[in-house]
Formats: structure tokens, C-alpha cells, sequence
């Protein structure tokens, strides 16, 4: 498989990550999922403003400018006969001998980027049976809006749900649902969906921007605000959602069903939505779609 280290593209095997690179030794970087349909994007404007954003908030220099990282992602994926499928990229603050705490000198001390591919197809049995989840306290930092290439609080909790058998964490501050350990958070009651706002407690996702513009569309309305354990319990649907989940239906909470425990109506129209979405960028992918 090939990859983009730096400024080439080389194999796999060909990379050399430094033991002193930053963000080996102190997750000291940004990184971003894009994902591909039919060999093209989705919404990687997007994904580009954020990573540049999550860059800017870590006062990592950028060293490249959007274009130039877009055209670079866009020859991986050409390389790499990619059709469906995830490019993951990131940035670190480089490779700054002796290990300190203080950032280096940019002007010394170039980032390191990477990026790479992986081939997965849609989930759609997923999709329209939906997933399990735990709840689990969010434990994690106070910059969760920086997509950090830290995540050790987010896989803590995944790694939590996942011994007791369930799919997917929801996290809570004090009873307050932020959103789950790789994807945000939603509920659905009396025809209305609720989500955290974007802030320092979640991190803005694109997903997230594409299912505010469906739910416009359709005509449902949102309530961007904070809602408790008690109100997800009493919810008539969940889902969360994610680059590569899309709009993921949530029908068990703790080992309880969440309304009917089957894909509700809501999180149906709006994965409709969302195929519509993708398929305005990058062409049909309904071929053989069971949703
Ligand atoms: C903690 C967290 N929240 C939300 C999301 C969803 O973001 P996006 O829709 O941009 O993939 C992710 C995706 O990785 C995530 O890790």
C-alpha cells in the first residue's frame, strides 16, 4: 500500500517514524478521516477546514495550504484504486531532539505528515439494524472540539463498552450526554432531535453539518442543546454518527431498547438524506443498498 509521508508518496515499508517524533511521545498533533465513495470525496472541504482549524488552535504551522494538502490526498486515493473507502492524515509537531515539553522552533523543526487509505465498504446491515451502547462517563480532556491524535480517554470508554459487550459508548459529564467515544451523540423525542451544541466538550463534526442540512431539508426540527441521561431514557430514538458511521441508529442503551429497540423513522429519512448527500458529490452508490 502506498502512503503520503511528508511530501512523497512511497510504500508502506518505506516509512520511518522517529522515536522522538512528538507525536509518538506526546500525542502532540491533528489528525482527520475523510471518507471516499466511487473513488471520490465527501465533503472534504470540510475536513480540510477542520484539520487546518485543529491546527491553528495547537499553533502548528501549516506546510502546506489546503489546496496543495487536497491535491496530495486526491493522488493517494488515485494511487491506492480506492473506491469506497477512509484516507486518515495527520500532522505531528515533528521529530524535536531532546524530548521537552516546549514546542520547537518551527523554523527548526519541520511537522511530519501522513496520511494512508483503507478499502471499507458501507455497512448498511448495521445501518438498518442499528448498534448497541453503553454509557460511560466522558473522563476525557477539555479541548474535545481539537481533533487530537491524543484519544486515550476515547478509547478508555470504547474499551469499556466494549467488555460489557456493547457496540458503542455514550459519554456524560455529570448526566449530561456530550456525544460517544468516535462519533456524536443524537436523540429523538416527540418528532424533535436533540444534539450537544458544537463547543470545547465535543468535536464538530462534519457528519454532524450534513445531518443538520438533511433534518432542514426534511423539515424536522433540531434543538441544538444539552440533554440528560434521564431525557436519552425516555427518548423515542438514538443515533450517532460519524465519517464512516454516517447516521447510525442506537437501539439498545445498557442492555434496554431505546423506544421499539428497531431503527426509528427519523434516523431512517435522514440516512435517505444522506445518500442523497453523497451521491450529489460522488455519483450512485444505490446499486445494491439494502437501506
Ligand atoms: C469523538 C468524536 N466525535 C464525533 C466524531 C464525528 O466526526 P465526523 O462526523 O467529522 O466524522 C468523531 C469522528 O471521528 C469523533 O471521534
Amino acid at each position: 500500500m502506498k502512503v503520503i509521508w511528508n511530501d512523497q508518496i512511497v510504500d508502506r515499508t518505506e516509512v520511518k517514524i522517529d522515536l522522538e517524533d512528538r507525536g509518538y511521545q506526546f500525542a502532540d498533533g491533528i489528525y482527520d478521516v475523510v471518507r471516499a465513495y466511487n473513488g471520490k470525496f465527501f465533503t472534504l472541504d470540510e475536513h480540510i477546514d477542520r484539520f487546518f482549524s485543529g491546527m491553528s488552535k495547537i499553533d502548528l504551522e501549516a506546510p502546506f495550504t489546503k489546496a496543495e494538502l487536497k491535491e496530495r490526498l486526491a493522488e493517494l486515493l488515485n494511487v491506492n484504486k480506492v473506491d469506497t473507502g477512509n484516507v486518515y492524515f495527520q500532522i505531528t509537531r515533528g521529530i524535536a531532539s531532546p524530548r521537552d515539553h516546549v514546542f520547537p522552533e518551527p523554523t527548526v523543526v519541520p511537522p511530519v505528515f501522513t496520511a494512508s487509505t483503507t478499502v471499507v465498504p458501507r455497512n448498511e446491515e448495521k445501518m438498518s439494524k442499528g448498534i448497541t451502547a453503553a454509557v460511560v462517563p466522558d473522563t476525557r480532556w477539555l479541548h474535545c472540539d481539537i481533533k487530537s491524535i491524543s484519544l486515550l480517554g476515547n478509547i478508555m470508554a470504547k474499551h469499556t463498552a466494549h467488555k460489557k459487550g456493547f457496540d458503542e459508548a455514550i459519554l456524560h459529564r455529570d448526566g449530561i450526554v456530550t456525544e460517544c467515544s468516535s462519533s456524536n451523540m443524537w436523540m429523538v423525542k416527540d418528532g424533535t432531535i436533540y444534539t450537544h451544541p458544537d463547543g470545547n466538550l465535543i468535536l464538530p463534526g462534519i457528519t454532524k453539518i450534513v445531518l443538520l442540512r438533511a433534518a432542514a431539508k426534511a423539515g424536522i426540527p433540531v434543538i441544538e442543546k444539552e440533554f440528560t441521561l434521564e431525557q436519552l431514557k425516555e427518548a423515542d430514538e438514538a443515533f450517532s454518527s460519524s465519517t464512516t458511521i454516517e447516521a447510525m441508529p442506537i437501539v439498545e442503551i445498557d442492555g434496554t431498547a431505546v423506544g421499539t429497540g428497531e431503527r426509528g423513522p427519523v434516523v431512517e429519512m435522514l440516512q435517505q438524506f444522506y445518500i442523497k448527500e453523497i451521491e450529489a458529490q460522488c455519483g450512485s452508490i444505490m446499486e445494491n443498498s439494502l437501506i
